[in-house]
């Protein structure tokens, strides 16, 4: 009985070995080259990731444990880790035995690669480390950068290749990994990641975490501020600071409905919880997806949701991002177009066609102006959908080409083929992928056979090439025409032929019209027309951020210097880069306000997260040394 037994464990064991082996074969066939990672999956790849940290706001530190569980080929000696300005105090395999480890050279854009000798049989590591105070990822505020101006706030943005700066780890959009935190924090701050949170404060401020799902490091999210907890359905809420709190529960009140929506186009949501953060004014993006827990700007607060298809933005990130991750940051616009075609479905069923249209006809002129600019700057490379971004920093790619030329294309091929035959393809890939990483390249050959083939319709190879590998605007372009719209720009042009003002009819205007109209106003305009416009809407005085953001583009054109105030005081307080880059630019073209900007930007300059420092300060060609306060 007993022999049988062995014979049976040996048998057991052996085909585990097997499947072992042939785990790490199908792994080494996984990993495509990401040239911003020094990771070695091939040979050994994080799998999980245990945390315990404990977050000093005087210092500025992050300091504690990262425990990192393994899987290797036979032949791995080296973990390879990605780190930036990490300081590693030691590090410890499983059988507490200390392990040998060495530091590459610095990168100024990679950082430097944590290469640790494998203890024998050891599948765990534990790094003893801290952050630097500067880490690029994270933000820390004083109170007054705050609402409620009453206690410190921090948050990290880890995307594209920051989350090295706060903890070591493999950092590389194609290795998933789960993950478990226990963070330590002063006692009146609630601590949040992009995880299974907490809803109230609790007296020790310590928090722990669970993260079931795999997900790539550039998910890797944590907040902590004086935050309270709003729910607004049976699976989403918002947390934001006490002042915010009833303001963003009301203007995000429909996110319950666009999840119903998102599930019946692509299927179940697989996150459990949809939460979100309203966080100060200096975050670098409108939204950012941290899986469960979507970062966002106050930015988009407008009193009357006219700018709530970021949060359908965000949300549809937990498929096309979180769920199917682009495998290099070459692929971005398998995460960022899909995205965008996908933001524009919910909500069409939320709003209606006519709405989405705008949306949509909003995206191609930002399309048509990135391109014309990049063609201009002889830099036509940028404009292609597949990006060769190896030596550069990934946050170069972060243009409206993955954006804009992505959802162009998906509508493209969607116009081709009829809904009908694109939606159920869409449902079977995010089913077929969940949880996988994407090339451009595995993407189009399962377009190909699933789509194309399955349905027996011809695939366009030529077309396709076009869209995807050659720069510029492809000869098939979707044309989009915003009947609403049109209406716009039908009032403008009477108005700017001699009509009165009071014959506009724009009651029924919403947001996107308004923005419509004032990015169609001519480049020159009669100075008595330009205080017309804005005595009679108030568009100096608006709330709405991207109206605000529209209008001094044009008042800076126009040296309209009423609107300058108003002007300096967003930009010292906003810091989401897709606003400020435009008005800094547009300040450069002219002397004058070249010098402005130069001012504004030296008091602004301090509220400003490392993301959007570093593209200011390279605008601007300045550095810290020119600003040191
Ligand atoms: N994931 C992005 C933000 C991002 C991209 C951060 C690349 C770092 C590197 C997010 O989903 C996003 O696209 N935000 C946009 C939203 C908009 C397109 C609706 C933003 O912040 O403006
Ligand atoms: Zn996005």
């Amino acid at each position: 009985m007993n022999r049988l037994i062995v014979v049976f464990l040996i048998v057991l064991m052996a085909a585990c070995q097997i499947k072992k082996e042939e785990s790490m074969t199908n792994n080494k066939k996984k990993y495509v080259n990401d040239a911003h990672s020094y990771a070695n999956p091939n040979e050994a790849v994080m799998t999980h990731l245990d945390l315990d940290l404990d977050v000093d706001f005087e210092t500025k530190i992050i300091s504690g444990e990262a425990k990192i569980t393994f899987d290797t080929s036979d032949s791995a000696e080296y973990l390879i880790l990605d780190t930036k300005d990490l300081e590693v105090k030691s590090i410890w395999g499983e059988n507490g035995d200390e392990a040998e480890f060495e530091f590459g050279e610095k990168d100024p854009i990679l950082g430097q690669e944590l290469k640790i000798k494998i203890p024998s049989n050891s599948k765990e590591i534990t790094i003893i480390y801290q952050n630097s105070p500067d880490a690029e990822a994270i933000q820390w505020l004083d109170p007054v950068q705050t609402a409620d101006k009453k206690a410190p706030f921090l948050f990290t943005q880890s995307q594209a290749i920051l989350a090295r700066t706060w903890i070591p780890l493999q950092d590389s959009p194609g290795i998933r990994f789960t993950y478990n935190a226990r963070v330590q924090v002063p006692q009146n701050l609630l601590a949040l990641m992009s995880a299974e949170n907490p809803q109230i404060k609790n007296e020790e401020g310590i928090y722990t975490f669970k993260m079931e799902q795999p997900i790539p490091a550039y998910l890797m999210a944590l907040t902590v501020g004086d935050v309270k907890f709003q729910s607004m359905g049976s699976r989403t809420g918002v947390y934001a600071e006490t002042s915010m709190l009833e303001r963003s529960a009301k203007e995000f009140e429909d996110t319950e409905k666009m999840i119903g929506i998102a599930e019946g186009l692509y299927g179940p949501y697989r996150w459990d919880r949809y939460d979100m953060i309203i966080l100060p004014p200096s975050f670098p993006f409108g939204g950012m997806e941290n899986p469960r827990l979507t970062f966002a700007t106050p930015t988009i607060i407008a009193g009357d949701k006219s700018l709530v298809a970021l949060i359908a933005h965000e949300l549809a990130h937990s498929w096309s991002g979180n769920l199917v991750t682009n495998a290099t940051w070459n692929d971005f616009w398998i995460n960022e177009g899909f995205t965008v075609y996908f933001e524009h479905r919910i909500m069409e069923e939320l709003y209606g066609h006519d709405y989405s249209e705008m949306l949509a006809s909003l995206s191609q002129q930002d399309l048509k102006n990135e391109v014309e600019n990049f063609i201009a700057e002889g830099k036509s490379d940028d404009t292609k959908l597949k990006l060769d971004l190896e030596g550069r920093n990934p946050d170069d790619g972060v243009t409206s080409i993955p954006y804009d030329k992505g959802y162009s294309f998906l509508r493209y091929i969607e116009e081709l083929v009829g809904r009908e035959k694109f939606d159920p393809f869409l449902k079977e890939y995010f089913n077929a992928h969940a949880f996988e990483t994407m090339t451009t390249e595995g993407f189009l050959t399962y377009l190909k056979t699933n789509l194309f083939e399955k349905n027996d319709i011809d695939y366009p190879e030529q077309e396709i090439h076009e869209w995807v590998y050659e720069p510029g605007l492809p000869s098939t372009l979707p044309k989009i025409a915003s009947d609403r719209f049109a209406l716009v720009e039908k009032q403008l042009n009477e108005y700017l032929g001699g009509g009165e003002i009071a014959s506009l009819d724009t009651d029924q205007w919403t947001t996107h019209e308004w923005l419509h109209f004032i990015k169609s106003l001519p480049e020159d305009l009669d100075p008595q027309k330009i205080e017309e416009l804005d005595t009679t809407f108030g568009f100096t005085k608006s709330g709405n951020s991207e109206i605000l953001h529209a209008w001094f583009l044009k008042a800076i054109q126009y040296n309209y210097t009423a609107a300058y105030p108003t002007m300096e005081e967003f930009l010292i307080h906003t810091g989401r880069r897709k606003l400020l880059t435009p008005l800094y630019k547009e300040m450069l073209k002219d002397e004058g306000t070249k010098d402005m900007a130069l001012k504004i930007y030296e008091k602004a300059r301090p509220n400003y997260h490392f993301v959007s420092r570093s593209t200011m300060d390279e605008l601007l060609e300045v550095d810290e040394e020119n600003f040191i306060q």
